[in-house]
């Protein structure tokens, strides 16, 4: 396996324009504007390319919707939203490499014939909200980007990109609601279809990728599809960049080919675990990913396809370690409290699920729990689990799902068979046992 970095490349300094320049940069653009849109997609469709924002779809695939008329304006929105518990890797894209990310993002807007991109942004990102502000001012200033890029690549396609500031909503990052929230408008996620590149930004054809899935495009079109597809895992190639965190020696972002054995990435890259503990479980790609045993992670690829045979999901990558001495009860609830927090309250499933849930493991936490909650914990998940607007519903209910089919002793071991409420008088005993509608507690 090749260990190549195509994302995050080792070179100092690769931030500056000049750096940047010096090794290679825009010439990928260049490139690009030599071939048809349809070239481009096409090169892109075939090197395998998968989105690195949650769903692993195929990029090529997902541009090649986009209608070819041009009655009406087309959109490319970049999602740095970046809030999902356990992930934190564009962030670096921003810091480290952000020319190669606008280099992309002019690339992809040719490919789709969108004249502006809008790179929406987690409002907490100040930093690199800035960072990524003066990247773009430098790409602006050297006729990179908008009209100047015209006469700069002998071209007659020009495009603009903004940067959106998100206010601190994890739902922003749904690509609906982020183009919601980008037409200045609460961030409720709209009913599919219609899709995004049928009707997006104010109805008008819009696609919407990952901040890292953009930043890969320069190199496949500077080296070819092929050399793209012969790294990593065939059905879901290049590298990928992995967020991992909780207990780990050595936590951070790393780059590595996709099908990496995720024992690998735990003990060799990471570091171990500290202590030498075992590990009890782990969620391999952001919190709302089904859990893993950490007794059955031996021989497990982290890739979309090898994770969805061992009972998870790629994600964000964002791979969180927990050793021998975690409460996953107390973990569970507070993953729950997230997604409640998080909810927009647009659809009932979701948003009185996610309330039943947390409430019902608050109270498994403080020892109050029976085994019929535990029982009720997960049909309150499976209620939530594929009926409701936006994908965020499944995101509450998987980690509670999975956690407790996985996990039951330690969910068992916590609850009492039967809770004896002392019965003071009949309104007061209802209140008790009326669950689990009473207000949230935190
Ligand atoms: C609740 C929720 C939050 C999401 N947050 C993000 C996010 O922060 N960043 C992201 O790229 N995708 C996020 N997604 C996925 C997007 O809806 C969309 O699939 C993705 O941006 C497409 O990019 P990709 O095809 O390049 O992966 C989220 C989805 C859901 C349901
Ligand atoms: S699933 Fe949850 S977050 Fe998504 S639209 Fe419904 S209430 Fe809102």
């Amino acid at each position: 396996m090749t260990m190549e970095k195509i994302v995050l490349p080792d070179i100092e300094n690769l931030h500056q324009l000049d750096v940047y320049l010096k090794n290679g940069g825009y010439s990928a653009a260049q490139k690009a504007f030599s071939l048809t849109s349809d070239e481009i997609i096409d090169q892109v469709k075939k090197s395998g390319l998968r989105g690195r924002g949650g769903a692993a779809f195929s990029a090529g695939i997902k541009w090649s919707f986009m209608p070819k008329s041009n009655d009406k304006p087309k959109y490319l929105c970049i999602n740095g939203d970046e809030s999902e518990p356990g992930s934190f890797k564009d962030r670096q894209v921003f810091e480290f490499n952000p020319h190669q990310l606008i280099e992309g993002t002019i690339i992809s807007c040719f490919a789709i014939g969108a004249k502006v991109s809008y790179v929406y942004i987690r409002g907490e990102y100040h930093k690199w909200i800035k960072l990524f502000q003066k990247a773009l001012d430098d790409a602006y200033a050297n006729n990179f980007v908008g009209e100047g890029m015209k006469q700069k690549f002998g071209t007659d396609f020009s495009c603009d990109i903004y940067i959106h500031k998100g206010a601190g909503a994890y739902i922003c990052g749904e690509e609906t609601s982020l183009m919601n929230s980008i037409e200045g408008k609460r961030g409720y996620p709209r009913i599919k279809p219609p899709f995004p590149a049928q009707s997006g930004l104010w109805g008008n054809p819009t696609t919407i990728n990952n901040v890292e899935t953009i930043t890969n495009i320069p190199p496949i079109i500077n080296k070819g599809w092929e050399w793209f597809a012969s790294i990593g895992e065939p059905k879901h190639p290049g590298t990928i960049l992995f967020g991992i965190s909780g207990h780990v020696n050595k936590p951070g972002v790393y780059e590595l080919p996709s099908g990496t054995l995720l024992t690998e990435l735990i003990f060799n890259y990471a570091g171990g675990v500290p202590g030498n503990k075992k590990v009890k479980c782990v969620i391999p790609g952001g919190s709302s990913m089904p859990p893993l045993r950490g007794d059955q992670i031996e021989g497990i690829k982290m890739d979309a396809e090898s994770l969805k045979i061992a009972g998870s999901a790629i994600g964000t990558g964002g791979v969180i370690v927990m050793d021998e001495d975690t409460d996953l009860v107390k973990v569970l609830a507070r993953i729950a409290k997230f997604y409640y927090h998080e909810s927009c309250g647009q659809c009932t499933p979701c948003r009185e699920g996610t309330g039943w849930m947390l409430k019902l493991l608050n109270r498994i936490v403080r020892g109050e729990g029976s085994k019929k909650d535990v029982d009720l914990l997960i049909s309150v998940a499976n209620n939530i689990d594929g009926n409701t607007v936006c994908a965020l519903g499944e995101a509450a209910a998987w980690p509670v799902k999975f956690m407790i089919q996985r996990f039951r002793d330690e969910f068992d071991a916590r609850v009492k068979d039967e809770i004896m409420i002392p019965v003071l008088n009949k309104v007061h005993s209802m209140r008790k046992t009326a669950n689990p509608l009473s207000p949230v507690q935190n």
